[in-house]
């Protein structure tokens, strides 16, 4: 069988450290083509996967011999450069937040449907083992009735994970980043919540503000470096979210689900994966694999999952619908804080 030829759009730190090594490392694919905006970058990672450097995006879709694309620049062009993509008839996986708006989501979901192929968004904590086997013993009844949820991530900021280490980062460029912490990180806490309650988000209460992350010339940053929200999922679930650029301590990635028969603790407890307390009191743990932090990558399965997708022509394991559903309730969220009031999600 042939390989699938990947082209990736951005040589930042996703790229280097997820998409171009896994996209190798999976015996049916193999990178062909790169491009960034940094030619030099571009370059740079080219000579260690022996990949063609395009001068534009444009060309880098228009060659016949690409079968996919990985969108990995940032959020602002997720949605311009998949629907190009897609409209060449190439298939996508694009990086998380799926765009800016759900305007966007819904022509990257038109376009995929139109030209029939496949457009997977990267959300990866979904792929993970351990929220795998979590939502295996959920769906079990083993912890009984859902009754609320709450999820957390919170690091010390893009700044010392982007390929640029400063201030300076297009993270905190508002034109091109368009959310903080909320669209950052908690598009993977809403995707892993909906993931884990088989539900969606009714409602939500969101709070965002800036606390510490500055701009080279001291000023504030113009979005949000923490945001915490309270919800509903359409079962009545209660849900709590919390998000952080400013946890100078150890990251921060756990979920818990309190349920009417026990509590599910997820990387909450540092020495096991998951550990489930009972109202008998018994306690059972399961040691599936850890989650990758800003300074340990481990292998996401995001790359398998959407190779493995285009090969047997299955749907990928996050779809454009979660994307699209996870978004819009970031982008319910963002208004909610700035109307300071509780909002419908709209779908
Ligand atoms: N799924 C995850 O866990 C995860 C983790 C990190 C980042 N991401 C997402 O991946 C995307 C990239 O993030 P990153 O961490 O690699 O950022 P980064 O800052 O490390 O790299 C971004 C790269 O994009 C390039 N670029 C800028 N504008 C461009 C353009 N118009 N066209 C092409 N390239 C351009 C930059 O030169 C840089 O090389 C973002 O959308 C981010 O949200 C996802």
């Amino acid at each position: 069988m042939e390989k699938v030829r990947v082209g990736i759009i951005g040589c930042g730190m996703i790229t280097a450290r997820r998409h171009a090594p896994e996209y190798t490392d999976n015996p049916h694919s193999e990178v062909v083509a790169l491009y960034d905006f940094d030619q030099e970058r571009a370059k740079e990672l080219a000579a260690g996967y022996g990949a063609k450097v395009y001068a534009t995006v444009e060309e880098l879709i228009a060659d016949p011999e690409i079968d996919a694309v990985s969108i990995c620049s940032p959020n602002s062009t997720h949605a311009p450069y998949s629907i190009m993509a897609l409209e060449a008839g190439k298939h996508v996986l694009c990086e998380k937040p799926m765009a800016l708006e759900l305007a966007d989501t819904r022509k990257m979901m038109e376009a995929a449907e139109k030209a029939g192929k496949i457009l997977m968004i990267g959300h990866n904590q979904r792929l993970l083992p351990t929220h795998r086997k979590a939502r295996e013993l959920l769906q079990s009844g083993m912890i009984g009735n859902i009754l609320s949820i709450q999820s957390n991530f919170r690091h010390r900021g893009p700044e010392y994970w982007s390929v640029n280490r400063s201030n300076s980062t297009w993270f905190f460029d508002k034109n091109k980043a368009h959310f903080g912490a909320l669209g950052d990180l908690g598009a993977h806490k809403l995707d892993i919540i909906r993931f884990l309650t088989n539900d969606e988000v009714e409602d939500i209460c969101c709070e965002t503000v800036t606390r510490d992350k500055r701009y080279p010339d001291g000023r504030l940053i113009d979005l949000e470096d923490n945001a915490s929200a309270i919800f509903h999922m359409k079962s009545g679930v209660f849900g709590t979210m919390n998000v952080s650029w400013t946890n100078y301590g150890e990251e921060d990635n756990s979920t818990i689900i309190y349920g009417d028969k026990g509590v599910m603790k997820i990387f909450g407890d540092f020495a096991d994966d998951i550990v489930v307390e009972l109202r008998d009191d018994t306690r059972v743990k399961y040691q599936v694999g850890a989650i990758s932090t800003n300074q340990k990558q481990l292998k996401s399965g995001i790359i398998d999952d959407f190779v493995d997708s285009i090969i047997t022509g299955r749907q990928p394991t996050v779809t454009g619908k979660d994307g699209h559903n996870t978004l819009a309730v970031i982008v319910a969220g963002k208004k909610s804080a700035a109307e300071r009031r509780w909002l419908q999600v709209e779908y």
